[in-house]
């Protein structure tokens, strides 16, 4: 971080670091980009957190990566109970994001997550019940990248459905942004 003015570098010489913040912000949001709910377990705990930064990283063996805030309630729980669940929604549910950007109250039912219906798949990371398609994976790898970590985990189990006729929800659909 730049001292004098409280804005991330590096910057490319000559220019005026206020200017570049603003075009690198809006350069990094300009990359395409899905909308989830991350699942989390840890013992007894369990939280549910949108987020955007996800993806597949490796074919064999199948491998996600979701880049998780370091002060994150969901960042303890996935380095405490090693497992993830990731949550695609509909298109139609883009408002159920707004409900996951801070810690749930949880009240102990396996079948609800904060009035959300969720269900434990194969790690016991929540799956939320209106999710149109969800992977549960085991993490294999953490790798701390300064604000955030990434964990990579191995697909374990899946379900739902994609293909023609389902409208997944993207960044896109919402005019939300993240991180830049
Ligand atoms: C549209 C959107 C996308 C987000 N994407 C991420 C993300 O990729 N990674 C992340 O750590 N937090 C992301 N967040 C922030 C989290 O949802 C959440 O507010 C914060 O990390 C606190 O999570 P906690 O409930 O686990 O404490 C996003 C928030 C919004 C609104």
């Amino acid at each position: 971080m730049a001292a004098d003015t409280g804005l991330v570098g590096p910057f490319p010489d000559g220019s005026d670091p206020v200017e570049y913040d603003r075009l690198r912000r809006r350069v990094l949001w300009a990359l395409p980009s899905g909308l989830y709910v991350l699942g989390s377990r840890a013992g007894n705990r369990r939280n549910l957190m949108t987020l955007n930064w996800a993806g597949q990283v490796a074919a064999d063996p199948k491998l996600v990566a979701v880049s998780v805030e370091a002060g994150a309630v969901t960042h303890g729980l996935v380095h405490d109970g090693a497992v993830f669940s990731l949550n695609i929604l509909k298109r139609d549910d883009r408002s159920v994001v707004r409900k996951f950007v801070k810690p749930l109250e949880d009240s102990g039912d396996p079948t609800d997550l904060a009035g959300f219906a969720v269900r434990a798949e194969a790690t016991g990371a929540p799956v939320l019940e209106l999710a149109v398609a969800w992977l549960d994976c085991e993490v294999r790898t953490e790798v701390p990248c300064g604000s955030h970590t990434v964990f990579i985990g191995e697909v374990v189990s899946c379900g739902g459905q994609t293909g023609e006729g389902v409208d997944i929800l993207r960044m896109e659909d919402t005019r939300m942004n993240y991180g830049g």
